[in-house]
């Protein structure tokens, strides 16, 4: 397989997070498919809350430069959403809209979402699996930022027992079906390669 790159990272920083446990287990799968995934956290590129005051005055963040740096040195991008009150993590939310402020001289409108693909997924205790949540990121990701998103999800409800103590998913459906959505990443990724 060409070199393709595939970027994991969870909405959460928090420890004993169910979505960075879904993002290493994404990574896992992504290397295991023959592909080469890049899991990292946001704890590593801190951010303010946006402000256009802090933008006018100082500017985008370094580490919002950093974070479209990296997201465009991948292929795919994966994304584990946790769901706040049916909707994404301020988190989540502040760190992507800090970066869709970026784009260089020959770049278009929020670069780093612009020539590679997406995929979502949520892991939640909950019994919907987070999916609310990524409704409104899908229509964030697409709409807002212009982002291609590929229409397969993973979702783990009840997180707290679907995972096995090596990180893989109980439930052999849903087994399945993250890895069919890892299937296409890859497939879609490969194309911009
Ligand atoms: C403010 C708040 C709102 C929440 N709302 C939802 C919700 O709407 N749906 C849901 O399934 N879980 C909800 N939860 C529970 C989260 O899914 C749960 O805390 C989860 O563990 C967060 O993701 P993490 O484990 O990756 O940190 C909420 C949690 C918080 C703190």
């Amino acid at each position: 397989m060409k070199d393709v790159r595939i970027l994991v990272f969870s909405g959460s920083t928090r420890s004993g997070s169910f979505n960075t446990k879904l993002a290493e287990l994404v990574a896992k799968r992504v290397d295991a498919a023959g592909a080469q995934a890049t899991h990292l956290s946001l704890a590593d590129y801190p951010m303010p809350i946006y402000n256009g005051d802090i933008e006018a005055d100082e500017g985008v963040p370094e580490n919002a430069k950093a974070l479209k740096e990296v997201m465009q040195a991948h292929h795919g991008v994966f994304i584990a959403s946790p769901e706040y009150n049916t909707s994404i993590s301020p988190l989540l939310k502040n760190t992507l809209d800090w970066v869709s402020r970026l784009s260089g001289d020959d770049e278009p409108p929020a670069a780093a979402f612009k020539n590679r693909v997406f995929a979502l997924g949520a892991a939640s205790p909950g019994a919907l699996g987070g999916i609310r949540g990524l409704m409104g990121l899908r229509t964030i990701m697409e709409i807002g930022y212009g982002a291609l998103v590929i229409p397969e999800m993973s979702t783990v409800p009840g997180a707290g027992s679907a995972f096995e103590d090596d990180g893989a998913l109980s439930d052999a459906r849903a087994a399945g079906l993250l890895d069919g959505m890892v299937k296409r990443l890859i497939d879609e990724a490969a194309l911009r390669a």
